[in-house]
């Protein structure tokens, strides 16, 4: 459940996303109304604008946002990691079918333990997928890790909405919602009702900031999607003597 840590969530995670693999992406489509493409775009973009080198997106589920990396300029080669053989297989197939698979490399393997070396990437993104880890401090100093000094690491992810009219009206939607729509199109309400429950427990948008700054990360800042209800996250790896941009 969306309150559980360490191995069990791991497991908890694992399970529930090989149950939707086959729908994950017509679900998304469903849930955002086809938004999260979108997102996934300026994401990628935020990520590689003005950077060049290879490219990493930690849990990369079907593939959309290391498909984004790869058609950016600059992006010489991307990494799609997931922690899902099957998720994997279907990220591979999207980037044979959009003829990308020259560009992108579809592994698997754990964001909590990255296998690259410091310092290999000149960007890192994840979508969607922090709040499912069973440690964000964790991933997220994995990613710091393996970006080179100036590069830069870009965090797309649901966002609880602070108190207000819009969240007293957009909340209980979502918390009916999601599992009606899971049951209904994947089959599976109870992974849908902890997608809500999920983000009712994830870090607030400014306290997410912090973590990355914690981190070592400069030039932090975020910006809110999806009228409040997704945020994007980005920060720079201070160089090893002040900036610069390759
Ligand atoms: C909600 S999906 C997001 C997929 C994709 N990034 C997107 O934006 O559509 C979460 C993904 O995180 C993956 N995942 C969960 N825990 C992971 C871990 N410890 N390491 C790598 N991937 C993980 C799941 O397998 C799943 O594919």
């Amino acid at each position: 459940m969306a309150e559980l840590r360490g191995a069990e969530k791991r497991r908890y995670v694992a399970d529930l996303f090989s149950r939707i693999s086959g729908r994950y992406d017509l679900m998304n489509d469903l849930m955002t109304l086809g938004m999260h493409r979108r997102w996934k775009r300026q994401t990628a973009k935020l990520a590689a604008q003005g950077l060049r080198g290879p490219a990493i997106d930690v849990s990369t589920g079907t593939g959309d946002l290391a498909l984004e990396l790869a058609r950016r300029p600059g992006m010489e080669h991307t990494v799609g990691l997931d922690l899902l053989r099957d998720m994997v297989a279907r990220a591979e197939s999207k980037a044979a079918s959009r003829g990308l698979s020259a560009s992108v490399t579809m592994m698997t393997g754990d964001a909590l333990s990255l296998p690259f070396a410091d310092n290999s990437f000149a960007c890192a993104t994840a979508g969607f997928s922090l709040r499912n880890m069973p440690d964000v401090e964790q991933a997220l100093s994995e990613m710091v890790r393996v970006v080179r000094p100036t590069g830069r690491v870009v965090i797309l992810e649901l966002s609880p909405m602070s108190p207000g009219l819009r969240s007293a009206l957009f909340r209980p939607v979502f918390h009916n919602l999601a599992p009606l729509i899971g049951r209904l199109v994947a089959g599976d309400r109870s992974a849908y009702s902890y997608l809500p429950r999920s983000v009712d427990h994830f870090l607030e948008a400014g306290r997410l900031a912090e973590m990355l700054s914690g981190l070592g990360l400069e030039e932090v800042a975020y910006r809110r999607l999806g009228f409040g209800t997704v945020a994007v996250h980005w920060g720079v790896k201070p160089g090893q003597s002040g900036h610069g941009r390759r």
